[in-house]
């Protein structure tokens, strides 16, 4: 295996499938899991993959990163919006780190078009949906291996 990448989701994403399906989708997380299992396996990579609903375990978690991950994957959720812990903690991981949402942020309510972690991440993607995540774990792959 190449290495492991951390693929961190935030508050609610554990009911995907259940809440607000009209702009999430009907993929449960676990399906994503499943799905980013598969990229990950395919291009000799694993996958370490969480969800949390609280800010100070997804910190704790982009810490343990830093020990163990080549690249880190993260959709903090509604953290995007408001947390200064979470983009001072991705700050401190050197591996590439890339920030998903499912939904287009930019198409939504004014508070989600600002992301406090995008300036801490070499990439950003949103509004793909769960393929979202896949690209993800190609490009960190691909840079990995570059
Ligand atoms: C989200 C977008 C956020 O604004 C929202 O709070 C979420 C999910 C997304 O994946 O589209 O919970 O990160």
């Amino acid at each position: 295996m190449a290495g492991t990448i951390f693929i961190l989701n935030g508050p609610n994403l554990n009911l995907l499938g259940q809440r607000e399906v009209d702009v999430y989708g009907a993929t449960t997380l676990a399906e994503i899991e499943a799905a980013c299992r598969d990229a990950a396996a395919g291009l000799g990579f694993e996958i370490d993959f969480r969800q949390t609903n609280q800010e100070g375990e997804l910190v704790t978690w982009i810490q343990e990163a830093r020990e163990k991950a080549v690249g880190l994957v993260i959709n903090a959720a509604a953290y995007t919006h408001s947390s200064y812990a979470i983009p001072d903690a991705l700050a401190t991981f050197e591996g590439t780190k890339v920030e998903v949402h499912l939904s287009n942020i930019f198409k939504r309510e004014e508070f989600r078009h600002h992301s406090t972690l995008s300036n801490q991440v070499d990439g950003v993607i949103c509004g793909l949906g769960p393929q979202g995540y896949v690209l993800a774990i190609e490009a960190i792959a691909e840079i990995a291996n570059s």
